[in-house]
């Protein structure tokens, strides 16, 4: 359930008119609704709490906005992090470092002693050479790094190749075969406490039982290194549940038929479990608002150009991927529409042939569920800047993000001497 609703013929973010908002800061922006964030962080804690006393790491990557992590953080949530930035905006954001967890295939020295000197609760290793690596920094520095072991468990998430990460061929993790041998090599490291494992097989799953798979592998796998005596104080069961996209679709398995799997199959296994959910808790709290700047009928089919474009959502570009689009002020009627941005690329390309209520230009129309993997993945292809992001709470809203300047985008660039 989401806060962006039509009010008197005009969809709101809560109780504010995404066209106040447009009047205020232009287009596009990125709008989050602060009583969706909160409201999906409290389901998904709520739902989890019958699995004992979990550690809900919010993965940062899907949304790391100050504002949205200095709210999941008020709602308890710690933060799955996969680089020193994203560090740095979670403790930044007020979240405890004690709830912090590092992930990510290519942790970087500097990103390790980052991590160490801020006393994280556990930094997961994906590979023989990180554990080493990290064994000689920690030791460099006196101090010991509490690791978890990211098990690739070779299971089929049965979502997008590219957003599969479970699989034998896939480039996360280490191979399950191999964990026990290398748990055991953790333990006598110097700088090195292994307390737990973990797994993270993909995203967007509509599908609970290859999570099931990978969680019952997880848990024979800890049984298997309790029983050759090393501590194995938690386990990490990754994010990846899926959310709708398309209103036409049946729903994915919701927050509470998960906790029920995850209860179901981690009964007995008496240790803490830890969440890194992204997209459940930031994608239907965000909507990018973009304005019809024209529309052109080509020989073909007819087109809605739209000021934003794939540099600002990148999701349907990348993955051909669905996101609803809807007039912010729907007109009665239908038309159907190939809804694209101005960038110079065929693939910019929201929605092909999308039926729409009647768009004229300089409407504006809202891209739905673009809270998570959306503005966090923009870039400035055709040297387009960053757009704002908005926090609306109730009535007000606030820039949690300003619209970057033309003067910010060039001024980076720098022209060496001998070019006069
Ligand atoms: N934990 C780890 C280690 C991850 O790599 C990810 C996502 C998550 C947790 C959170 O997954 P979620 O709960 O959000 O599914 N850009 C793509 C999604 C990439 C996800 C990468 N890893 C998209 O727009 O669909």
């Amino acid at each position: 359930m989401d806060h962006f609703a039509l009010k008197g013929g005009e969809m709101h973010a809560e109780e504010v008119a995404l066209s106040a908002i447009a009047a205020r800061v232009g287009t596009p922006f990125y709008c989050y609704s602060e009583a969706t964030l909160r409201r999906h962080a409290r389901v998904v804690l709520d739902s989890l709490a019958s699995v004992g006393d979990p550690l809900v790491a919010f993965a940062v990557k899907a949304n790391p906005n100050v504002a949205v992590l200095r709210i999941l953080a008020q709602e308890g949530m710690g933060a799955d992090v996969v680089s020193e930035g994203e560090m740095v905006r979670a403790l930044s954001a007020g979240v405890p470092a004690n709830r912090i967890v590092f992930s990510g295939v290519g942790k970087t020295d500097a990103e390790m002693k980052a991590a160490l000197e801020a006393a994280i609760l556990q930094l997961n290793v994906e590979s023989e050479s990180e554990l080493r690596r990290l064994s000689r920094v920690a030791s460099d520095m006196g101090v010991t790094a509490h690791v978890a072991i990211r098990v690739n468990p070779d299971v089929d998430a049965g979502t997008l190749a590219k957003i599969s990460t479970g699989k034998a061929e896939n480039k996360f993790g280490v191979p399950l075969d191999r964990v026990e041998a290398l748990y055991a090599e953790a333990a006598s490291l110097p700088g090195i406490r292994p307390v737990g494992i973990a797994a993270h097989i993909g995203s967007q799953l509509f599908d609970l039982a290859p999570l099931e798979a990978a969680y019952t592998k997880l848990g024979a796998l800890a049984q298997r290194l309790r029983q050759a005596g090393y501590p194995v104080e938690r386990v990490d069961l990754g994010g990846g549940l899926g959310i709708p996209y398309d209103p036409k679709l049946p729903l994915p398995p919701s927050p509470a038929d998960y906790a029920a799997m995850v209860g179901r199959v981690t009964a007995g296994w008496g240790l803490q479990l830890m969440f890194e959910p992204g997209r459940l808790i930031a994608g239907n709290a965000g909507v990018l608002v973009a304005k019809v700047i024209t529309l052109k009928s080509g020989a073909a089919r007819r087109f809605a150009v739209l000021d934003a474009a794939m540099n600002d959502l990148i999701r349907p570009t990348l993955y051909g991927v669905y996101h609803d689009i809807r007039a912010v002020r729907p007109e009665a009627g239908e038309m159907v529409a190939t809804i694209v941005g101005p960038v110079c690329e065929t693939g910019d390309m929201f929605a092909e042939d999308r039926s729409i209520t009647p768009l004229a230009e300089g409407d504006l129309v809202a891209l739905m569920t673009a809270g998570a993997y959306g503005a966090t993945m923009a870039g400035t292809y055709n040297s387009r800047p960053l757009v704002p992001e908005v926090l609306v709470s109730g009535d007000r809203f606030a820039v949690i993000r300003k619209r970057q300047t033309l003067e910010e985008l060039v001024g980076l660039d720098r022209v060496p001497d001998w070019l006069g």
